[in-house]
């Protein structure tokens, strides 16, 4: 993206990386991460108007610890060491590190000797969230100590004559109170940016870029999934190119209530966008008959997806583009990020998007942001709350929370019974603290009395599953109140037919997984 001023940052593979480039973008300056090594010629062509080294697992003196082009420190550019960064920094500069005895982990009281630089405005005394098992045992003569903690004497550094700073915390964590203002502080007073990265701009920036990509003529098709992201791809190249964005839904019948209602109503109704909708509800349980395993499921149904896709996508003339939904968590996590191939963290279910002999060129326009900036996205070209603040849903969808067969009877129950959840959750306040909240459906034959009489066959249970999470690897189950909880489980039994018992989940991932199989 050609922004005016951004901000590199380089990626020692630390696990808080993403943070500190989030961070930085919440003060409205862009920032990109880079891979440990990345020349200073590039980052002097990029035109950076500042540097951060971010923390890793690695130890400075160690053989093979990633180390950055001495040359960045010829640049001019101002430069913030984050652990890591700062031992590496130091130990450039004539320092020594050590690791031992000085280990810390967790929130400490940080005494601030001088408040200067990115330290600037902090009280005497502030509490820093530590994760580090080497020091800087000794700072060149060229640096001063800004901070220390009872086990650490150098805990931020200042060069005497050249703007290179270190802190040995961690500013990015919300654990470090003033984290932000540290890193403001070096954003702004120090690297003197102007903070002009706002979500208009970034709108305006994306639209030019998707005009510049398609040309006048060609046509640009798009797949909605009912999610955010893909949603605010259509909304942002309709408005780059208007109708020559045609998108297609693939009904496959294992969405959640009204969700193909609020997608028409939302992408054909309220913006205009052509829209195919294809209607393979049959077709997707027909395939899934009979089928126990989870893993089958999920084959059967991407492939599936491909060839309806591709069967619609065929249809439309003078299709030479796809437009995706992937934003940088994305791009990081599957390993084309900063730390290349070998560091891929894992292969995340929702990456994914159409396999490449599709034969679509493709346009990208989220590929260098975050969720939430993807949102604002979103608010800023009119999308829907609903659609904006959905939790996510899994491709194979309600397939993977019916335990077992999949039949339309069972789809039609789970359905019902997930709207009841997710509607007693928003009446009471509670669906945007969670981060995910779904119903499963377990066919057991369930016994129990209603009305006079015993029911047993064909009665089922549902489990009712609420996460916390923010990055979907590992979550916690949530405390929700007892009367919402109450009041959904009575719901479902009275409206739901074939549903006698409900039960909550109170499983953390892991051991267990978000979802149930
Ligand atoms: P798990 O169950 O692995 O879920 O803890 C983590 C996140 O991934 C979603 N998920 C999927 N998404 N296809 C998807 O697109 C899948 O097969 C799939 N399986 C799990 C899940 O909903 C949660 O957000």
């Amino acid at each position: 993206m050609s922004h005016p001023q951004i901000i590199a940052i380089l990626d020692f593979g630390g696990q808080y990386t993403q943070l500190i480039a989030r961070r930085v973008r919440e003060n409205h300056v862009y920032c990109e991460l880079f891979s440990p090594d990345t020349p200073a010629d590039v980052l002097r062509a990029r035109g950076v108007s500042g540097i951060i080294l971010s923390g890793g697992p690695s130890s400075v003196y160690e053989a093979g610890a990633p180390r950055c082009d001495l040359k960045l420190f010829e640049l001019g550019v101002p430069i913030l060491g984050i652990c890591y960064g700062m031992q590496l920094m130091c130990e450039a500069h004539g320092g020594s590190v050590h690791g031992g005895s000085a280990r810390e982990f967790g929130r400490v009281k940080l005494r601030v000797t001088n408040a200067v630089g990115p330290l600037a405005h902090l009280p005497a005394e502030t509490t820093a969230w530590m994760s580090h098992g080497d020091v800087v045992t000794s700072a060149s003569s060229d640096f001063e100590t800004l901070a220390s903690t009872d086990a650490t004497a150098i805990a931020a550094v200042r060069h005497r004559t050249k703007p290179f700073f270190g802190v040995q915390f961690h500013p990015e964590v919300t654990h470090t109170p003033l984290g932000s203002t540290i890193l403001r502080n070096f954003v702004y007073e120090i690297c003197g940016c102007r903070g002009d990265w706002k979500t208009a701009t970034v709108v305006e920036d994306a639209i030019e870029r998707i005009r510049a990509q398609v040309g006048p003529r060609d046509r640009v098709i798009c797949g909605l999934s009912g999610g955010v992201d893909s949603g605010v791809v259509a909304a942002l190249v309709h408005r780059a190119i208007g109708d020559r964005l045609i998108c297609i839904f693939v009904n496959n019948g294992l969405l959640r209530l009204n969700e193909s209602g609020l997608v028409e109503s939302t992408f054909r109704g309220h913006f205009g966008i052509p829209l195919v909708v294809a209607d393979a509800r049959r077709q997707f349980v027909d395939a899934l008959r009979g089928v126990l395993d989870p893993q089958q499921k999920r084959k059967i149904i991407g492939k599936l997806f491909i060839d309806v896709f591709r069967a619609e996508a065929a249809k439309i003339e003078h299709a030479r583009f796809l437009a995706q939904g992937t934003i940088y968590p994305d791009v990081i996590e599957s390993g084309h990020g900063p730390k290349g191939k070998a560091a891929l963290i894992k292969a995340h279910h929702n990456v994914g998007g159409l396999p490449e002999e599709l034969g679509f060129e493709l346009v990208e326009p989220l590929r260098m942001l975050f969720k939430d900036e993807v949102r604002h996205m979103g608010e800023a070209l009119g999308l829907p709350e609903e659609l904006l603040w959905r939790h996510p849903f899994p491709g194979p969808g309600l397939a993977v929370r019916i335990a077992g067969e999949v039949t339309e009877e069972r789809l039609d129950r789970l359905r019902r019974a997930d709207q009841i959840l997710i509607e007693e959750l928003t009446i009471a306040g509670w669906y945007r603290k969670v981060a995910q909240a779904f119903a499963v459906l377990v066919p057991v034959a369930s016994v129990g009395v209603m009305g006079d009489g015993r029911t047993f066959d064909d009665q089922n249970l549902i489990v009712l599953r609420m996460v916390e999470t923010t990055d979907f690897m590992t979550a916690d189950w949530v405390h929700i109140d007892y009367e919402v909880l109450g009041r959904v489980g009575r719901r479902i039994v009275n409206e739901v037919n074939g549903i006698n018992r409900v039960a909550y989940d109170i499983s953390s991932k892991p051991p267990a997984t978000i979802e149930w199989q």
